[in-house]
């Protein structure tokens, strides 16, 4: 999961390389590079480590063409080191390229029993190598990609750029996004919207197995078959432009407080204000009989609060699975089985995965999903969006609260399909529904005192998150959002399951947090908290102010909003988010950007 881009310009391309590089930088960030042709030859700048790393480089040696490529890397092959930085090169191929071909080993051996050297580790480099191999039995660049393109096992999104071939760019897409982008007498490709927002609104996606060549004139884009195609054009809104941190300090910041205005944009698609009724969001859940959720990470945990949901009000029964182990279980559905894929970028590959093995069984399909110009958006059959807006902190914050509200909407509109709720019931819910932003919005207001437990929290090793009912997804959440961005080992459990083991690790150095609305379930929890306390544990209690009134001594307490049931995961989400970034930012981490991730997984 790498970021790449590629400009045919007419004037000099280098800063807009960079530009587009900073915005695809949440897919990785390991090192950088940018290539261009110069005075009838290709040139490259590389540098290990973030863009700033990368423009250092080019204030010392700068590169001055008005067609190039650029690539933001997520190492898979090879360490992040500089010789591992794309753009690769061989002969007269220069490449970058987003994915991982799985046949590299092979392909590289037989290059250099042909005499190739290699220079790095990547199995990238193979297909600069393989490609400049076929050039040299004499076929024309795009020939040559074809049987380049035949031979590759694996995923792929190419930039090419061809010595010789001044006005040139080729790519190419296999289980990895590409873009191409339409621009006034300039032509782009890009890992999405976002890479060419800055030059065009103007996007056609590439399909599966295609590949392409940009130049002045325009795109050629040709099927996996080589036969040439037309792919329509869309515009896309200018949502996709959108990622300036404003004032604050980090995006994960920013998309926190973002919150309150995420859920508004993504409740008004699934909730009729004016008629205090739900939308219905395309599906018949009349004939649905049961609903198995796909996804990863945080989107998982979303998929887990809406199982409490889809069962409660709507009786119907609802599967979670993390979508690397779903693809893989030959799991038995019937056809009666709505297939659900949750995902902020839809372009997660175990996610993507799982939904196409649903589709090939003849099962009914929906993608939940932020990118609605996503992959999932475009192969499932119905689409749920969320209208969070573009997310770049790596660590998932409003869309998580997006998917949880969209998914709570959805639910209540397959309760009342399902006869299960009545219409004064349904406007109930909505009603509750529509109160979620303000609430989130005086979580938010919590910020200080979280800001002031932070400081104790990160001084810890271990930490353990605690919650019941839709609140132990929750507690997943929280302690993913802390392993994620402070590297502090933190685990979520069920707050029942606590005596079965966890309550081993309790003692006065492990930082117990607790999630608990006053509800059904609160004074199982307070046992819960008794039996730490008893063991010398130190708690933190997230609760409202009817909970407050029954905290533990000692507890230290942050008082969020009493709210309905049905919403508390949405509104109990920012607490718990914000305590993540203060720790994070207490120990001086790179908040946006953590170590060894990405925001968009395009791997295995
Ligand atoms: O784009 P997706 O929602 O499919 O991504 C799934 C996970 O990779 C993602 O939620 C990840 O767990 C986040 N970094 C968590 O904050």
């Amino acid at each position: 999961m790498c970021g790449i881009i590629g400009i045919v310009g007419a004037a000099p391309v280098t800063d807009r390389l960079i530009d587009s590089l900073k915005r695809l930088e949440y897919r990785g960030y390991d090192s950088a590079g940018v290539a261009a042709v110069v005075d009838g030859h290709v040139e490259r700048r590389r540098a290990k480590g973030k863009i700033r790393a990368l423009e250092a480089v080019l204030d010392q040696e700068p590169l001055v063409g008005t067609v190039g490529i650029g690539h933001t890397r997520w190492a898979t092959h090879g360490a992040p080191a500089e010789r591992n930085a794309h753009p690769h090169r061989a002969g007269r191929v220069t490449l970058v390229h987003n994915g991982i071909i799985e046949n590299y080993a092979e392909l590289r051996e037989e290059l250099k029993a042909k005499g190739h050297t290699f220079e790095s580790d990547t199995d990238t480099e193979v297909i600069a190598h393989l490609l400049d191999h076929t050039l040299d039995s004499g076929l024309e660049p795009l020939a040559a990609l074809k049987a380049t393109l035949d031979r590759l096992t694996g995923a792929y999104a190419l930039g090419i750029l061809i010595d010789g071939e001044d006005e040139l760019v080729m790519g190419a897409r296999r289980g990895s996004p590409l873009v191409v982008g339409h621009g006034q007498g300039e032509m782009f490709i890009g890992s999405d919207a976002l890479a060419v927002g800055p030059f065009t609104n103007r996007i056609t996606y590439l399909d599966e197995g295609d590949y392409v060549a940009i130049d002045h004139r325009g795109a050629r884009i040709f099927d996996a078959a080589g036969a040439p195609v037309t792919r329509p054009e869309r515009i896309v809104s200018a949502a996709a432009a959108l990622v300036e941190k404003g004032n604050y300090r980090h995006f994960m910041e920013k998309e926190i407080h973002d919150q309150p205005d995420a859920c508004q944009h993504t409740l008004s698609a699934y909730v009729d204000a004016v008629n205090a009724a739900t939308v219905s969001p395309g599906v018949d859940f009349t004939k649905v009989d049961r609903l198995q959720i796909v996804a990863c990470g945080t989107a998982s945990y979303a998929g887990m609060i809406a199982r409490y949901l889809f069962e409660r009000l709507a009786d119907l029964p609802c599967e979670v699975e993390i979508a690397s182990e779903f693809r893989y279980r030959q799991p038995a559905l019937a056809p009666g089985a709505l297939a659900l894929a949750v995902s902020q970028s839809g372009e997660t590959a175990d996610t993507l995965a799982a939904l196409r093995w649903c589709k090939t069984r003849g099962i009914q399909t929906a993608a939940l999903v932020n990118n609605h110009e996503s992959t999932m958006a475009r192969e499932a059959d119905v689409l749920f969006p969320t209208h969070a807006g573009p997310e770049i902190g790596v660590a998932s914050t409003k869309a998580f609260t997006s998917q949880v509200a969209a998914l709570t909407a959805i639910a209540v509109s397959a309760a009342r399909q399902r006869g299960r709720i009545d219409a004064h019931e349904e406007a109930r819910l909505a009603s509750i529904l529509l109160e979620t932003p303000r609430l989130i919005a005086q979580a938010i207001a919590t910020e200080e005192t979280v800001r002031q437990i932070a400081g104790d929290i990160a001084k810890a090793r271990d930490v353990l998150y605690l919650g019941r009912g839709a609140m132990f997804p929750l507690a997943l959440e929280g302690a993913l959002k802390l392993k994620e961005i402070s590297y502090i080992h933190a685990e979520g459990y069920a707050a029942g399951e606590l005596k079965h083991g966890p309550i081993a690790l309790v003692d006065e150095a492990t930082p117990i947090i607790v999630i608990a609305p006053t509800d059904e379930l609160f004074d199982k929890t307070a046992s819960n908290m008794s039996e730490v306390i008893a063991r010398g544990g130190r708690i933190v209690l997230i609760t409202d102010e009817a909970g407050a009134a029954h905290a533990p001594e000692g507890a230290r307490v942050i008082v969020a909003p009493a709210c309905d049931p049905v919403i508390a995961p949405l509104v109990f989400a920012a607490p718990i988010q914000l305590l993540a970034y203060y720790v994070a930012v207490q120990k001086g981490a790179d908040v946006d950007q953590p170590r060894n991730l990405a925001k968009s997984v395009t791997v295995e």
